[in-house]
């Protein structure tokens, strides 16, 4: 017996009282901890209830059988191990309950020594899986930065670029889809640095209609315009010493972007309609959930303006690109939503976590967020199941840059007139632009009727 083994749990369910009574001896006597059931339905119970990731159980009971047990240990956790105790004679059951995930099966009558090979066997992989389990958590444990919670490889740099960033006052950009963290990620940065006990102030440039972002951003004096009746601080003097976050920044109309360059440049701004230059001490945080790339060089946004807020930039990957981030998140949520609604010992089980790990989350963390907060709330049950959980339908989907019309040999040849066109007709450049042979293009040149003389300017 190895000494790991020791605390190890075994569920033993059987019908026969000297059976269980047999089994549970010969088990404990080896140093296991063992629970027994006298049917399939208690066992079950036994099972959610316990940390338990190991059953032994007779095929043929009354009510619920071996293979229904099997079924729904699994459905509760995929990675329950079942044993299945037979009679002679029923191999194709025992076939049966190995295609349905049994670990094994013991054929009645059985000795000592064919039992405790099984079991230890089992128990090996069950050990194992625990170790596993149990590093996992320590290592969830350990990663949070403020209420950023995250141990993906991608989310420690994150914390580590924040740990570096926090206390300096160059600008940062933060990149990512919509729901990864960009605001929890910029408010990380300013409430841990030196600027945390000064003003955090958000601003939507989406959200604010074209006219009104200036008099927002800047202030406006006393009859800068009709309806200024007084002098009003704009966003940036009420972020003094502290931080403006300027988040959706890819949607700035041009000539205001042209007004943000000189404010990084010259550290002060006027209000409207005023001469009078106040002096900022603002450090500044900017979030796009849009390639700013694109839109640089489509003459949206201003690529002196990106080097300027891109000192220091941070990427949030989308959440289908940080599965191990699932776990603690949704821990993270059920303890959230839980006390919101008052709920008890709310727990997901493992076979749900599973199905959210699989999901590809479109709307990332904050769907995850949704989720988990509608799935508490309509759930009488503490346990949620895979299939209680509450899909959100209405995420978009996640977008792609390829519009689903286009067929392969469309996109191929969009590809090789970007190239030609790009080499002005030169077949050599355009091949190495591709990344494929002289030959190869000029086959396909062939095949797609192109002519490279239309290339030439
Ligand atoms: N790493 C994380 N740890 C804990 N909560 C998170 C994490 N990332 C995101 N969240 C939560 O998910 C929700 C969305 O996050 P946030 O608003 O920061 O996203 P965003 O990237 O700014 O999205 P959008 O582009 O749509 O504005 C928030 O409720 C936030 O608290
Ligand atoms: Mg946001």
């Amino acid at each position: 017996m190895k000494k790991s083994h020791l605390d190890l749990k075994i569920l033993v369910i059987d019908d026969e009282t000297s059976q269980r009574e047999i089994l549970s001896d010969i088990l404990s006597d080896v140093g296991f901890t063992v629970i027994t059931a006298e049917n399939g339905e208690m066992g079950l119970e036994l099972l959610f209830r316990n940390n338990c990731l190991l059953v032994l159980t007779d095929l043929k009971m009354p009510g619920m059988d071996g293979i229904e047990v099997l079924k729904k240990s699994l459905q509760f956790d995929p990675e329950i191990q079942v044993i299945l105790m037979t009679a002679f004679g029923s191999i194709p059951n025992a076939v049966n309950a190995i295609k349905g995930g049994a670990y094994d099966y013991l054929t009645k009558p059985f000795n000592k020594a064919d039992l405790l090979r099984v079991i230890r066997r089992a128990a090996d992989k069950v050990q194992l899986i625990l170790e596993n389990r149990q590093l996992k958590e320590e290592v969830a444990q350990n990663f949070q930065y403020h209420q950023l919670l995250g141990n993906s490889p991608a989310m420690r740099q994150v914390f580590q670029i924040i740990d570096r960033i926090r206390n300096v006052d160059a600008t940062v950009l933060i990149t990512g889809e919509s729901g990864t963290g960009k605001e929890l990620v910029a408010k990380a940065i300013h409430f841990s640095g030196s600027r945390g006990k000064n003003p955090f102030i958000a601003v939507n440039c989406g959200a604010i209609p074209e006219t009104l972002i200036e008099s927002e951003l800047f202030g406006y004096a006393r009859g800068a315009f009709t309806g200024a009746t007084r002098n009003h601080a704009g966003k940036f003097e009420q972020a003094q010493h502290g931080t403006i976050f300027l988040d959706e920044i890819g949607v700035m109309p041009l000539p205001l972007q042209i007004k943000l360059l000189r404010v990084l440049q010259e550290k002060k701004i006027n209000r409207l309609g005023s001469n009078l230059d106040i002096e900022l001490d603002v450090r500044i945080i900017a979030a796009t959930n849009e390639q700013l790339e694109e839109k640089i060089s489509d003459g949206k946004f201003r690529l002196d303006l990106f080097h300027r807020l891109n000192i220091f930039s941070i990427h949030l990957p989308p959440l289908r690109e940080r599965i191990s981030d699932i776990p603690l998140l949704t821990r993270h949520f059920i303890r959230k939503f839980s006390e919101r609604y008052q709920r008890q010992n709310v727990r997901l089980i493992p076979a749900a976590l599973k199905k959210l790990e699989r999901y590809s989350f479109p709307g990332n963390v904050r769907e995850l967020e949704n989720i988990i907060e509608k799935t508490i709330l309509l759930n009488d049950s503490p346990n949620i199941s895979a299939e209680s959980l509450m899909f959100d339908e209405t995420q978009p989907s996640k977008k792609t840059s390829l519009s689903m019309s286009s067929t392969l040999p469309q996109m191929e040849q969009d590809m090789i007139i970007e190239a030609l066109k790009a080499s002005r007709g030169s077949i050599t450049a355009a091949a190495k632009k591709l990344g494929i042979s002289f030959k190869t293009l000029q086959y396909r040149i062939g095949k797609f009727g192109l002519d490279k003389r239309d290339f030439k300017n």
